[in-house]
């Protein structure tokens, strides 16, 4: 054990982030009366060429004209790879109301990314006079990004969130197959004849969460493409629960209710936890560090375990 100690995160629930175009402001309503903990409104990949200025300006109308009640505002800027991410991050924090909290840096690659949208981030809040200083999430879509996610953990203290955008990342890295998120067909075992699937996703997921905790910051899993597979969905958000992400993206209304119920630890789970905590309370006084619940060995990891669970009860109850 390192004497580092490992940072926290940021105490924001982070259950489920809604995505809707900054093309289609029709829909801006609907998400700021949704029940999402993050609400991305995208200048990027569902926004067409053309349409760039005009969703542009739609966004920074929405931020001043929609009340965003208690949810974190993120705007997710173009990709440093494009000419419009400069003009996006000046135009929206320009004119933009001081309500937003975040920007979303997609298809980060190294480190200096980060840098470089810090620097003028930082230029125009001092130019600006901005009071609040903006937080960023990346997302880690590509070969790099994956290959560089420590350091980019670690590239800014704006830094709180990190997701993993599989639709990208899975081009990026020449895999065959079409589907985002999600179990994919031809990633199986065999065994006695059965097909056993087993989860593409497993190791970029594992990597993003080591990285993200490491430096403080929350794992977030990303889109669900079929929005018409409840189950899909909620086994991939299972998953990722189990892997110590803290949330998922909803790109469509219907995936909203499936992150939250997955990403709020449940009353079964919450119980358990605060069992254990009593039955090593229970040990300690009797001087042992051990102890025996449901037929188990619970310790003093346990006690770390469980505290995950119940701590992030407690934080989405005082802050939903
Ligand atoms: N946020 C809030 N409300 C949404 C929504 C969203 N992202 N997407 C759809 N809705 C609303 C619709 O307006 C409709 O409302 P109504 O009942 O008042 O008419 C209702 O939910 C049902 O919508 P539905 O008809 O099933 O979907 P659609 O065909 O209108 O839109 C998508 C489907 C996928 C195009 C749309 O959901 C969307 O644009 N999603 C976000 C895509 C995105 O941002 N991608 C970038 C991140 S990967
Ligand atoms: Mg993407």
């Amino acid at each position: 054990m390192s004497f580092r100690l490992q940072p926290s995160p940021p105490a924001h629930p982070n259950r489920c982030q809604l995505f809707g175009p900054g093309s289609n402001p029709k829909l801006f309503p609907k998400m700021a009366a949704s029940d999402a903990d993050v609400i991305n409104l995208d200048l990027e990949d569902s926004v067409a060429p053309d349409d760039k200025d005009a969703a542009r300006q739609n966004v920074i109308t929405a931020t001043h004209e929609i009340e965003w009640e208690r949810k974190t505002l993120s705007v997710r800027i173009n990709s440093l790879d494009t000419p419009y991410w400069y003009r996006d991050v000046v135009d929206i924090l320009e004119q933009g109301a001081d309500r937003i909290d975040q920007i979303m840096i997609p298809k980060v690659g190294c480190a200096a990314d980060i840098y470089a949208v810090d620097a003028l981030v930082t230029a125009i809040e001092i130019a600006k006079g901005r009071m609040k200083p903006i937080a960023f999430e990346v997302i880690i879509e590509s070969a790099a990004g994956l290959s560089h996610v420590n350091e980019i953990a670690a590239a800014s203290p704006r830094l709180k969130a990190m997701s993993l955008g599989a639709a990208d990342f899975a081009a990026s890295m020449g895999m065959q197959t079409t589907g985002i998120g999600g179990t994919q067909e031809n990633y199986y075992m065999l065994h006695g004849g059965a097909q056993h699937f087993s989860d593409p996703w497993h190791w970029a997921q594992t990597a993003i969460v080591a990285a993200c905790r490491t430096h403080g910051i929350l794992p977030v899993d990303g889109p669900f493409g079929d929005f018409n597979d409840d189950e899909g969905y909620r086994a991939q958000a299972r998953r990722s629960a189990t892997l110590g992400m803290v949330g998922k993206w909803a790109i469509h209304p219907k995936q909203i209710a499936l992150a939250n119920e997955v990403f709020t630890p449940s009353d079964v789970a919450v119980t358990e936890a605060r069992e254990i905590l009593a039955a090593m309370e229970a040990a300690k006084s009797r001087g042992e560090g051990a102890t025996v619940y449901k037929g188990r060995l619970v310790d003093i990891a346990s006690i770390k375990q469980a505290q995950v669970i119940v701590q992030q009860s407690q934080m989405i109850a005082e802050n939903v």
